[in-house]
């Protein structure tokens, strides 16, 4: 038995590639692109593994795709491969369009053909999961309930215009196709191997190094944390028992400001790693120029996921915020491989050219 993870070199799929294969004896294979968000060192304990095989590639490349569909035969896809950070998609939304829409697709129908040439039993037991994001809800208002399933789509970056369209794709290639999908809409993640361009890395990574937290306009809007090790136990429950064709919201249940995000990891900075001139890290905090089309509010209602599923997330934000931020103290190794680009050249002399 096998199953394909695209964009396992990157935070949440490398989690996920790691916590699957504490749990289940099967084949993974890894594919990715290895952008400036991928790193094979994240799973550096797997490399010698016989159970976990590499393939440097990209989902939008139709001949590639489909040779890894023919080759390992998997029973389940599960497609993390995304651009994912909202400022870069406001910056240059090119990658995102390429990679989130044209990528979707072309994998869609690499999996498509593949799903095609099974016999029927294979068929039944075949599916492909998409990891997507709460994001494509769009922003609430402080009195709205949290995001149902039921809510329409109103993405407001191009980042989450890019996720919903690869949403509305793998929805019609269930409608139209009978492909097995079922999609996730994910609150915001956080924990170990967090690229720190994402608000809580960037924030214990900078505080370490005595440079200013920047916070975007108030610092009041909020999300919805969830440690990403819930969220890889939410995507194996839908992988195990989802029904086909249907969307499950994921979410931690912790609305929280951003502003009381910075003040809670500088407390617990304060307590692990006092600074030498004995002040808070919270003095470091800084209000700078908002994000622009800032989304204010996102919140999920976690309760199909939990009814139907039996899943519920194990951590509370303060008991997964407190193992996160030990864990960057104890990783600074992987945060200087990152922050000095290091991981990059083992990429440049693996596979010859940055991508
Ligand atoms: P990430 O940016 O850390 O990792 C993305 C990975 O995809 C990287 O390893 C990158 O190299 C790879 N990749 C990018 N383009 C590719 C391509 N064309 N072909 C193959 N691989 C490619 O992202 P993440 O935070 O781990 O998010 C994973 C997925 O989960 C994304 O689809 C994202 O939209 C979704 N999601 C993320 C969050 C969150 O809080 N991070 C929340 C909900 C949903
Ligand atoms: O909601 C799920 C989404 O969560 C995922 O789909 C995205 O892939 C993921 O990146 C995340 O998006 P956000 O934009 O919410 O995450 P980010 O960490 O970039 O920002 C969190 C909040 O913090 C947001 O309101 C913007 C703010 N922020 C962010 C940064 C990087 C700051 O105030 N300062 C910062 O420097």
């Amino acid at each position: 038995m096998t199953i394909l993870i695209t964009g396992g070199a990157g935070f949440i799929g490398s989690n996920f590639v790691m916590e699957w294969m504490d749990h289940i004896d099967e084949l993974v294979i890894n594919i990715d692109l290895l952008t400036y968000a991928g790193n094979l060192s994240n799973l550096e304990n797997l490399s010698s593994s016989s159970k976990y095989h590499f393939v440097h590639g990209d989902i939008a490349d139709l001949d590639l795709m489909r040779s890894v569909f023919f080759n390992y035969k998997p029973r389940a896809v599960i497609n993390f491969a995304a651009e994912s950070h909202v400022d870069r998609s406001i910056a240059g939304p090119t990658d995102f369009i390429n990679t989130n829409i044209v990528g979707t697709f072309n994998f869609l129908q690499s999996a498509k053909y593949y799903y095609d040439s099974l016999p029927d039993a294979s068929k039944d037991q075949f599916r492909f999961i998409h990891v997507s994001t709460d994001e494509v809800y769009g922003s609430l208002m402080p009195q709205d309930p949290p995001f149902t399933e039921q809510n329409r789509y109103a993405p407001n970056s191009p980042y989450s215009a890019s996720k919903a369209a690869s949403d509305h794709l793998v929805r019609a290639w269930y409608h139209t196709y009978g492909l097995p999908v079922i999609t996730t809409n994910c609150s915001n993640n956080y924990g170990p191997y967090h690229f720190p361009e994402k608000l809580i890395p960037l924030v214990i990574v900078n505080a370490l190094a005595e440079r200013t937290l920047p916070i975007y306009g108030d610092g009041l809007q909020i999300r919805d944390w969830l440690y990403v090790k819930d969220h890889c136990s939410a995507i194996r429950r839908v992988l195990a028992s989802g029904r086909l064709g249907e969307t499950y919201n994921i979410g931690g249940w912790n609305e929280i400001t951003n502003i009381d995000i910075v003040k809670t990891i500088c407390l617990i900075l304060d307590e692990l790693r006092p600074r030498s001139n004995g002040s808070s890290y919270t003095s470091l905090i800084t209000f700078v120029e908002d994000r622009p089309g800032h989304d204010r509010r996102y919140a999920i209602d976690a309760r199909k996921i939990e009814s139907e599923l039996g899943w519920k997330p194990t951590e509370t934000f303060s008991t997964g915020i407190r193992k996160t931020v030990q864990w960057y103290l104890d990783n600074q190794d992987w945060v200087q491989n990152v922050q000095s680009g290091a991981y990059r050249d083992w990429v440049d002399q693996q596979y010859g050219v940055s991508q």
